[in-house]
């Protein structure tokens, strides 16, 4: 059973492959409405509506290596385990959003995992796309918008090991606190 924060991973990265230049990522985690929800959001260059119907199938992909994609499919049949579902919205050229619910207590629910990791691994990778990631409890919720932090940086690089793993540090830290 894969975590959640490693299906996230999967689906940023297609949204880079998309050439997004913003990546909104909200997790709503709710021990009092029993629901895990999590919406991935980036303005990368959308798919058809013929793709869009396509995606959930895991013998689809645009990929040219491999037959099957496989990203969007597992993390469908993650959700669907633990009585949720997932749903794609997108628009050639605009952009593209997946949501995703889980039921919380479920007892098939796979764990969050490490989202400071996954993170800290977008970042890396980034081209030229900004994140925005926010986390939101019953408690209160934490913002990280890389525009932000490179406001601060003066110029190092976002990508820097040491600001990396300080963001690393920063996100489990207040994802803690929330929880
Ligand atoms: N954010 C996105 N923007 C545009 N197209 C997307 C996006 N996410 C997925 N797609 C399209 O959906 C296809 C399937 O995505 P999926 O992640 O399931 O598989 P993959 O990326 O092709 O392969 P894998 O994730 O297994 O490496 C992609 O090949 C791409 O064409
Ligand atoms: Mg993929």
């Amino acid at each position: 059973m894969k975590e959640i924060s490693m299906h996230i991973l999967d689906i940023a990265l297609n949204s880079i492959k998309a050439e997004a230049t913003l990546l909104e990522i909200l997790i709503e985690d709710s021990i009092k409405k029993n629901r895990l929800q999590i919406s991935i959001k980036d303005n990368g260059k959308g798919m058809s509506e013929e793709v869009k119907n396509k995606v959930t199938d895991p013998f689809y992909t645009t990929r040219q290596t491999r037959k099957v994609g496989l990203g969007i499919p597992l993390l469908k049949a993650a959700c669907e385990r633990s009585n949720g579902y997932l749903s794609i919205e997108s628009k050639l050229d605009e952009g593209t959003r997946i949501f995703c619910f889980f039921e919380r207590d479920h007892i098939d629910r796979s764990p969050l995992g490490n989202m400071g990791d996954t993170i800290m691994s977008i970042i890396n990778c980034q081209g030229n796309c900004e994140l925005v990631y926010t986390y939101r409890t019953d408690r209160g919720e934490f913002t990280l918008d890389t525009r932000e932090v490179k406001n601060i940086l003066h110029g190092v690089d976002i990508r820097d090991s040491k600001i990396l793993l300080w963001i690393n540090e920063y996100i489990n830290e207040n994802m803690r606190n929330l929880s």
